[in-house]
């Protein structure tokens, strides 16, 4: 652990907050993520379901949405803080890893917080060997 409990129970109770708005009438289970700036600007998310269920949106992915749809240049995000309504930590979703890799930089802390415990990780430890592609680079190729 890089990171000590005290220091993320403050953004913890944001990305709790953050979950409160989730719309989860399906699963139940309300996840909040905050992404934290370079500035100590804040960004929530929460999951947004669907009664197509493949078309729901996790808490990570809204919170990255949100920060690009509000101007905010992604390398300045500096710490992802998610908060699942559980006992045990849950990790970020294949989809999410996804997007969080083409937007953060590598070595980004990504914490997932739970009642009583928490867990980090780096966006690049979480999805190693990450598909990126430069079209430019394909095409001149
Ligand atoms: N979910 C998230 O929002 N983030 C995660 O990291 C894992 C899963 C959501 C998706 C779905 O709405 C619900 O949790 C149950 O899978």
């Amino acid at each position: 652990m890089t990171i000590e409990q005290d220091k993320i129970s403050p953004i913890k109770t944001l990305a709790k907050a953050a979950a409160e708005h989730a719309y989860a009438p399906y699963s139940q289970f309300k996840v909040g993520a905050v992404l934290v700036t370079d500035t100590g600007e804040v960004i929530g998310g929460c999951n947004v379901e669907n009664v197509s269920y493949g078309l729901s949106n996790c808490a990570e992915r809204t919170a990255i949405f949100a920060a690009i749809a509000q101007g905010l240049n992604p390398k300045s995000i500096k710490q992802v803080v998610i908060y699942t309504p559980s006992e045990k930590v849950y990790s970020p979703c294949g989809a999410c890893r996804q997007v969080l890799a083409e937007f953060l930089n590598p070595e980004t802390p990504v914490i997932s917080t739970c009642d009583n415990d928490f867990e980090q990780w780096t966006v690049a430890s979480l999805l190693p060997q990450a598909f990126h592609f430069d079209i430019n680079e394909y095409r001149n190729s």
